[in-house]
């Protein structure tokens, strides 16, 4: 997903609604005969990575209002509320995304609220775009949780400050940044 339209990248099909729409229809299958939970698809180290963090962090606790924008298979928000998380809902627009979610998190046994959603249609907003949409998404003084595998930490920053501060920027890419107050 480009966050500036003027820096586009070439177009992926990872970009695409069909594509998701499609690989999500086949781990709907699967999960239905064999219950694979299909691809995470930053890999489970990340994951588990930005959960310890969350499980680290003092300003966000159990009963902060966690959201997941393009949750896939909804794994991410499945494990938390396993940790004891309670606030946690995720957003997808592929409709066979959110009805696996919804069925990983039932065979789990956790309460986690998945609905269908185009996050990019909160905004019309031009060229950044992307960044409207989750500054709308985040509360003022709210915490956003950034993992990219197209965008570098600097180039992360540089696109999301001013609209946020960033407060930790590691090496792998995964950005922790503080929506200003205004
Ligand atoms: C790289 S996958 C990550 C899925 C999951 N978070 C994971 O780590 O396995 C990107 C996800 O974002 C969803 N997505 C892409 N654009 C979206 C949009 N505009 N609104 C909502 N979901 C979107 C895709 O359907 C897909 O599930």
């Amino acid at each position: 997903m480009a966050m500036d339209g003027s820096e586009e990248l070439d177009g992926s099909e990872l970009g695409t609604k069909a594509f998701w729409d499609a690989a999500y229809s086949r781990e709907v299958e699967n999960f239905k005969s064999h219950k694979d939970v299909g691809e995470v698809w930053f890999g489970e180290d990340s994951m588990d990575r930005v959960i310890r963090y969350i499980e680290r962090c003092d300003e966000i606790t159990e009963s902060s209002s966690i959201l997941d924008v393009g949750c896939g298979n909804g794994l991410f928000l499945i494990e938390l509320a396993c940790a004891g998380y309670t606030d946690v809902t995720g957003v997808d627009y592929a409709a066979d995304a959110v009805k696996l979610a919804r069925m990983v998190a039932e065979d789990k046994k956790v309460a986690v609220t998945f609905e269908t959603a185009d996050f990019m249609s909160v905004s019309t907003f031009g060229v950044c775009r992307y960044i409207e949409s989750v500054r709308r998404l985040v509360r003022p003084g709210g915490l956003l949780l950034i993992t990219s595998c197209n965008w570098t930490a600097s180039e992360l920053t540089a696109h999301l400050c001013p609209t946020f501060h960033a407060r930790e920027d590691s090496a792998n890419a995964q950005l922790l940044i503080r929506r200003m107050l205004r």
